[in-house]
Formats: structure tokens, C-alpha cells, sequence
């Protein structure tokens, strides 16, 4: 394979990336980026590639989540807490319920860039170039608004760097103790779901009650106390991902120092495009977006790019095919890993196959859809006797009436009263816990399996 260098991807077609008119101005950040301090260390990369390998061996589960796009004006410590506390809440179920540890990946400080389906976008016969995140251009629809601005890689990076920083508080600083378990729930105090919570969490206080009476003291256990939280994005604005590689002096390699982990979305994971060329030299565990048009042929190629080295961990595929679909376009996905003998993690993303116009005229994801694909791609991993290793959801801790459906029936006359999302609809906190209990059930019932079943 030809050499790599952090801008090779300059030399490779690119697509659903704007055109910056000045390049001047474009230079002018980018090499004001390059002087600032990565976001993460390579430390961390290397820790969640192991945490990930363990995952695609069935040792661990992965749940991803977060905004389909950060925004600038949603910038909130609050709308960060609350992100951050349903995750908590969610791998708290899953750990419980289904006796898994949960490697928690956010999607988040770095998520600003979007793909689109469409270059412009026309309104009232007035053509204009799409919106494609605050790191790029503005919602507004005049053309001032929609002109790719390099400036807001700065503002993005800042926003990405006080994002960090309030996780790693939380990770570290006592509020993700466990001991703070029923804390986690306040403001979220109604409904089956919460009710099922409030329960766990009380017997969760009573282990660490009894532990302590037993004499083993869990405010000593940095497990209890803290936990490890990594951020991830999509790699779509090559030029700010690039600006923010750095070598790791102790190993040598590149890391794209803008996230734990980036992923190559599914428009743009063309084997010989730009994404693909910057995604394989970095050392950073690299997630790939597996829709129904990804053919063996392609997959093959991007295994062999993407994790030359066959490492487990380095590579995840985020199946989204939508529901009903599951059965008809994941098996042969299946195959070529296992023809190539290839360690792969397997990802639900139950969001992107899944999203509809709503007869309001809102885009939506009904509820059942989301639990229809991941049921499935349960079940397709049981019946080829593979590892379901996680979830990819877009999600928010914020009261948010963007999908339909759920315990309180978000319902298409309902999507108007709190839709917020600067792009795709995203579950909300009562949605999010919903699907946490049902994939802790899905969970169980695999470390049920019989043996034989289980080693096959
Ligand atoms: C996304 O994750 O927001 C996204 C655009 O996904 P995909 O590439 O799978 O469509
Ligand atoms: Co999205």
C-alpha cells in the first residue's frame, strides 16, 4: 500500500465536503489548529482499542451515544450532564441486568460535521448550499449563513475542549460514583421504566451496604468511583481532523488527536476517497458505517485498509440497515469477515436505516422501528453464532419529542411541541432507558445459551 502522511487524503476524490471559497483564511486556521493541543492522548486510544477488543470477544458491551450533530447555540452544561447521566443510567442497566461491563463512548465534543443528501437545497425556487453542521456553515437559509466559514473549526474545537473537560470531571470528580446511583435518577422520576430503575438502584445500594458490612470498603475502589468515558465522531471535515493529528512520541504512530474514536460515515466510506486514506493511518480505533449498499467486495478492501494488522479493536462495523432488513443484508457481511478471518466488533445503529417523514412533516424514527433492528441483529448474530458487541444510538438526556412512540407515546402530533435537533431526531432520556432494559434482556437471554451453542 502507498505511503500514508496525515494530508495524503488531499490526493484521494472527496466528497460531501465543502468548498471554502477563501484559502487563505482556510490556511490561516488550520495552521492555528495544528498549534493547539490535541483534544486526547494516545494513551487513551489504546486503552479503548483494548476495551473494544474485549467487546468483539463477547468480554464487554459497547454502548455509543449522543447528538446526531452538536450545536453551537444547544451548548450547555446542563444538556452535557444530562447526556452524560442517561448514558450512566443505561450502562448501569446493562451492567446489572446483564452482568456485562459497558464501555461508554460518547458521541460527542467532536460530533459537529454532517453529511448530506443533497449538495443544495432549494426553497421558494431559491437554490442554496445545504447545511452541513456549525463546524461548516449556518441553518439559516440565506446565502451568507450558508457559506462554509473555516473560522468555525475554532469555535468547534473550543466547544469539543469544555465538552471534555466537563465528561472528564464527571468521569473522575465523584459524580459517576456509583454510590451516587440514585441520584443519577432525579428528573426522571415517572413511568414503568424509571420505576424498574429506582428499583435496581436500590439493590445495587444494598451490595455496596452489605460489602461494606462484609468489611470491603467500595469508596476505595476506583472501579465504583469512576468511570471511563471516551468521545467519538464521524471524520467527515478532513482538514480540521488533520490539523489536530499529532505524533505519539512513546509508539511512534499518528493519532487523530480530535477523539478517542472518528468512524467513516456511510456516504463517504469509498475505498479509494479521501475518508478512508485519512482513517488508516491514524491509531485510533476506527468505526465504519455498514448500510445496505456495502458489498462483500468493498467490505474486504476496507478490512485489509482500515486494520491491516487484523487487531481486535481497531475495527468497528456499525451496521445500519434499518428494520426488516437485518436478515436480508447482514449475513453476507457475516461471511466475508469470517472467509477473510477477520476481528471485527459488531454495532447496532438502529437510528440512520430508520428514518421517515412524519405526515407533520418532521423527519422521525418511530420507537418500535429502533427495538425491531436491534432485536434483529441479535438474532442474526445468534443464528451465525456471532458477537453482538454494542449499540451506536442518537440520544439525548434533554425532554425531546423528536421519535415517535415509546412509554409515553411520543405521538406525530407531538413531534412540534419540543423537537430541538440540529439534524436527525434522537431518542430521548425515557427512550434511551427503554432500549437500555430491552438490550440488557437480549443480553441475558445470549449468556443463557447453552455451551455447545455458545462455543460454536
Ligand atoms: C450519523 O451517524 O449521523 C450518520 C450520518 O450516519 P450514516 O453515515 O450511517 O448515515
Ligand atoms: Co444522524
Amino acid at each position: 500500500m502507498s505511503e500514508w502522511d496525515k494530508s495524503s487524503w488531499r490526493t484521494k476524490p472527496r466528497i460531501q465536503m465543502p468548498d471554502y471559497q477563501d484559502q487563505e483564511a482556510l490556511e490561516r486556521v488550520e495552521a492555528q489548529l495544528s498549534k493547539y493541543p490535541p483534544l486526547v492522548f494516545a494513551g487513551e486510544a489504546r486503552k479503548l482499542r483494548a476495551e473494544l477488543g474485549k467487546a468483539s470477544r463477547g468480554e464487554a458491551f459497547v454502548l455509543q451515544g449522543g447528538d446526531c450533530a452538536e450545536a453551537f447555540d444547544q451548548f450547555t452544561g446542563t444538556a452535557i450532564r444530562d447526556t452524560f447521566k442517561v448514558m450512566l443510567q443505561m450502562a448501569m442497566v446493562l451492567t446489572f441486568g446483564a452482568k456485562v461491563p459497558v464501555v461508554k463512548v460518547g458521541r460527542m465534543a467532536g460530533q459537529f460535521a454532517k453529511p448530506r443528501s443533497a449538495p443544495t437545497e432549494t426553497v421558494d425556487g431559491v437554490e442554496l448550499p445545504s447545511f452541513r453542521g456549525d463546524i461548516i456553515n449556518e441553518l439559516a437559509f440565506t446565502a451568507e449563513a450558508r457559506r462554509p466559514d473555516p473560522q468555525k473549526m475554532l469555535q468547534a474545537y473550543t466547544q469539543a475542549a469544555a465538552t471534555l473537560n466537563l465528561i472528564r470531571a464527571f468521569s473522575t470528580g465523584g459524580y459517576a460514583d456509583v454510590h451516587q446511583v440514585h441520584q443519577w435518577t432525579l428528573g426522571f422520576t415517572e413511568g414503568e421504566k424509571a420505576a424498574r430503575y429506582r428499583e435496581m438502584a436500590t439493590r445495587i445500594g444494598d451490595t455496596l451496604d452489605f460489602m461494606r458490612a462484609a468489611g470491603i470498603d467500595s469508596h476505595r475502589s476506583a472501579a465504583l468511583h469512576q468511570v471511563n468515558f471516551y468521545t467519538s465522531h464521524e471524520s467527515l471535515l478532513l482538514e480540521y481532523e488533520e490539523a489536530l493529528t499529532r505524533v505519539d512520541s512513546t509508539s511512534g504512530k499518528w493519532l487523530a488527536g480530535s477523539g478517542h474514536m472518528i468512524w467513516i460515515g456511510d456516504r463517504t466510506r469509498q475505498p479509494d476517497g479521501a475518508h478512508v486514506e485519512f482513517a488508516r493511518g491514524v491509531m485510533n480505533p476506527i468505526g465504519l458505517k455498514c448500510g445496505p449498499s456495502m458489498t462483500p467486495e468493498d467490505l474486504k478492501v476496507l478490512m485489509a485498509k482500515l486494520n491491516p494488522l487484523n487487531d481486535p479493536g481497531r475495527l468497528t462495523l456499525i451496521t445500519r440497515f434499518g428494520a426488516g432488513k437485518v436478515a436480508e443484508h447482514l449475513p453476507r457481511l457475516i461471511e466475508t469477515v469470517r472467509s477473510e478471518g477477520a476481528n471485527v466488533l459488531w454495532v447496532c445503529d438502529p437510528m440512520h436505516g430508520n428514518t421517515v417523514k412524519s405526515a407533520s412533516g418532521y423527519k422521525t424514527r418511530p420507537f418500535d422501528k429502533v427495538l425491531s433492528e436491534v432485536r434483529e441483529f441479535f438474532a442474526v448474530h445468534k443464528d451465525h453464532s456471532t458477537i453482538p458487541g454494542g449499540v451506536h444510538f442518537e440520544m439525548t438526556g434533554q425532554d425531546v419529542t423528536e421519535c415517535t412512540g415509546g412509554v409515553y407515546a411520543v405521538s406525530d402530533e407531538n413531534l412540534s411541541d419540543r423537537y430541538h435537533t440540529a439534524c436527525d431526531p434522537r431518542l430521548n432520556a425515557s427512550q434511551s432507558l427503554e432500549l437500555a432494559f430491552l438490550v440488557a434482556e437480549e443480553l441475558t437471554q445470549l449468556g443463557q445459551r447453552p455451551a455447545e451453542v455458545a462455543a460454536g
